[in-house]
Parts: C-alpha cells; structure tokens; sequence
C-alpha cells in the first residue's frame, strides 16, 4: 500500500524523519498548549454519530484516534492512516484498548479504503505536494452527505499578532524535514500556499462549511459537508 519511494525523494525524507522523531513529536502533538481543544473542535466538526466510518488522513501518533473511536462507538469504525512507521508503533500503543480502530501503513493521497462517512486530516494538508487534488479525493471517498474537516497552520493574518510571523517561520524552518528547509521557497511560504489550496477546495465542494481560527491566527479549522457535484 505505501509504493516505497526512492531513499532521497520528499516522501521517503519525511517518513525517515517522523518515524526518527515520533516520540518527540508525540509531546509536541498532545502537550502543546490550546492544541487539545482545536483536536476537540474538529472531532466535534465532522459530527460524528454511532456506527460511522471516519478515517484520519496522516493520523502520526493518534493524538486524535481514542476521541474519534469513542464518538463512533463500538458499532463504528475508525482507519488511521499513515505512511510512517515509527508515529503508527506510537499510534498503535495509544489505541490498544480500542478494538474499533484499525492502522494502516499507506499513503494518505492513495488512501486503500473504498468508502467512509468522514475524513479528518490534522496538520497533513502542508504536506502534498497537490493539497488540492487530494482533498478533493477525499470528498468523492465519503460522497455526497459526507463530511470533511482540516486542520491546519498558516502564517497569521490578524493585525498586531503578524509580528509573531518571523518567529512562526522560524519554527517552521526548524520542524520541518530535511531538506524542505533548503528549497528556494521557504516551508512557511509553502505552508501557507497549501493551507489555502486544500482550504479553497474543501470550500468548493462542501456546504454548510464552519471556519475557524486559533492559536493567535496560526491555527485553522475548516469543516463542511461534501454537496452533490452540479
Ligand atoms: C505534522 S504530522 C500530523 C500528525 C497528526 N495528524 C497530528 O495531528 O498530530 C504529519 C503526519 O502526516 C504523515 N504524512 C504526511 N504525508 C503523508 C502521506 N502522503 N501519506 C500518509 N501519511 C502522511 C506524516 O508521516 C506525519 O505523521
């Protein structure tokens, strides 16, 4: 399910690095001040009932897995999906006690699942190189009535709060896997190109859409329901 891609290509990097620093990652993803109610947000978002199919796009270390699995109930069914080995042992250990959750080691732009009622995708969207091809992919996989929900961070745009740009850039530049952090275009500007592309496209195909800001502006959450194709 996951093609194995040559050792220096983008995606082969990022697997190598997310599996090298998962636990660290682990922390960051569940500690990190005001991150666990944007997670609730979003989990609240995609609305959720018993006996659902929601899969998690790049579910890492499954920050988000136990509050979904709990929201579908034992009826349901959750799939995280991840193409690093080193978050899913991390995943694996957290939702042990949760015999409704599945992981699967694949590439969440070719996710191996036929059909699902949700999809949430947590700060993955920074991560395609073709956001908008993929969320769009997401919305034919749940369909009409289905719902999707992003999350993710951006350079902030609300007034006083842009002097903190240049210290989010340097974060970014810092977390970001080797070799993005070389490119010509700098990750932030990437970053926030992609936010836009795959927040555009979940905004063309969905009704009902709830919009978000957190964290100062740096944090986003777009959720809506996939409308029929005119
Ligand atoms: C910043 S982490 C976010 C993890 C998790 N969603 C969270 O909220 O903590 C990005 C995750 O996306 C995964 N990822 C990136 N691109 C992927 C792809 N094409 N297929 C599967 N997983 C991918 C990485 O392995 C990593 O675990």
């Amino acid at each position: 399910m996951v093609r194995h891609p040559a050792p220096s290509s983008p995606s082969a990097v990022a697997q190598s690095f997310y599996t090298r620093w998962a636990t660290l990652y682990d922390a960051i993803a569940r500690r990190t001040p005001g991150v666990e109610s944007v997670r609730t947000e979003a989990a609240d978002a995609l609305q959720l009932g018993a006996g659902d199919t929601v899969v998690e796009m790049g579910c890492g270390t499954g920050a988000n897995l136990p509050s979904l699995a709990e929201r579908v109930g034992p009826d349901g069914t959750v799939v995280g999906i991840d193409f690093s080995p080193g978050v899913l042992d991390v995943a694996r250990t957290r939702v042990a006690d949760y015999p409704n959750v599945s992981l699967v080691r694949a590439d969440a732009t070719r996710p191996p699942v036929a059909d699902a009622d949700a999809v949430l995708a947590t700060f993955v969207s920074g991560m395609f190189t073709d956001p908008a091809a993929v969320v769009s992919s997401w919305a034919d996989l749940v369909g009409p009535g289905g719902r999707l929900c992003l999350v993710d961070l951006a350079r902030t745009t609300q007034s006083w709060r842009r002097v903190l740009n240049p210290v989010f850039r340097a974060l970014v530049r810092v977390t970001a896997p080797p070799r993005t952090r070389t490119m010509r275009e700098s990750p932030t500007e990437m970053l926030d190109e992609r936010l836009v592309s795959a927040h555009r496209t979940l905004e063309s195909r969905c009704r009902d859409v709830h919009a978000t800001t957190h964290a100062l502006g740096f944090a986003r959450i777009r959720a809506g329901t996939v409308a029929e194709r005119e």
